[in-house]
């Protein structure tokens, strides 16, 4: 019988739902803790089939993935999904090659550099974002010039070197919610709104998780992302334009536990089952 090692940092009610859903399925899974590992190829002996990635430290979960995929190891996502989806910059520049509706973005390096790209996005607001990041952490919705001059200082003179590129995105007007849909093998299994009067609307910030239904455009979007990323298990934040729906971002360890009860669907059990599809496939 295969076994899933289910790597891990703190196992939070997601990983929960995951182990609840492989123990229904009688399946062998190994917790594996990533902050105790030592990933030596001299002399590591895996003793499990795939390794399902849901480290909350994204360095720790792409440095352990790469070092599962060297030892020829399937890890669900891919070290290729994973590279794409934690990095914005890469996420928005894989969709706009793909020809897959996003937010309008650039990248850019100073404050000259911030101001020219701005003018050509069509003026403020804008949301300058870390490229690496996430729960909605050092988003920055820049509503005028006085405010862009300030951020770029404040990253220019404190950040680290990462923190020195700028992320510039559209500041888009919702309709207070957007859209977080879970996307398995390039199928959309179910979908959340999140409302929030606040313009971010994550549910790590307070915003309200309600069902979304799955429309034919949803799902087409969705997968077109999926497709251009590389598939996998993603969940996708969807903003609802004024000509159609657009791609935020997407998350390659996604976070799930609010969204069963709302959508009535099993995340946990179809990402056990995906798993066990991909196991049938080595
Ligand atoms: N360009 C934008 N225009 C309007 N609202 C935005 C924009 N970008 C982000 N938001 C709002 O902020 C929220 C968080 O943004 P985003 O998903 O990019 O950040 P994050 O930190 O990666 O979040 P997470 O990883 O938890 O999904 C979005 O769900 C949305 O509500
Ligand atoms: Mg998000």
């Amino acid at each position: 019988m295969s076994t899933i090692a289910l790597l891990h940092t703190t196992i939070r009610g997601d990983e929960k739902l995951i182990l609840q859903a492989a123990g229904k399925r009688n399946i062998n899974v190994k917790l594996i803790d990533a902050r105790e590992e030592i990933l030596d190829p001299y002399r590591y002996e895996a003793d499990f089939d795939l390794v399902l990635e849901r480290c909350v430290s994204t360095v720790k979960g792409m440095h352990a993935t790469r070092f599962y995929e060297s030892l020829g190891i399937t890890v669900v996502n891919s070290s290729r999904v994973a590279s794409i989806c934690e990095d914005k910059f890469l996420t928005s520049l894989t969709l706009f090659r793909q020809k897959v509706p996003t937010v309008e973005f650039a990248m850019v390096f100073s404050l000259e550099q911030a101001k020219q790209a701005i003018k050509l996005m069509g003026g403020f607001p804008v949301v300058i974002k870390p490229p690496l990041g996430s729960w909605g952490r050092l988003l920055t919705k820049v509503n005028d010039m006085d405010a862009l001059e300030g951020v770029i200082e404040h990253k220019e003179v404190l950040g680290s070197p990462q923190q020195k590129a700028f992320y510039i995105q559209k500041y888009i007007k919702k309709p207070e919610r957007d859209i977080r849909v879970f996307v398995i093998a390039g199928e959309t299994i179910c979908a959340i709104y999140r409302t929030s009067p606040h313009w971010i609307t994550n549910t790590a910030r307070g915003g309200k998780a309600t069902n979304c239904p799955v429309t034919k455009e949803l799902a087409k979007i969705a997968k077109q992302a999926s497709d251009a990323v590389g598939g996998g298990i993603l969940a996708m934040d969807i903003f609802e334009m004024r000509d159609g729906l657009a791609i935020n971002e997407i998350n390659h360890t996604m976070e799930f536990k609010n969204s069963e009860a709302p959508t009535g669907v099993s995340i946990s059990g179809a990402i056990v089952d995906y798993c066990l599809k991909t196991l049938k496939n080595i």
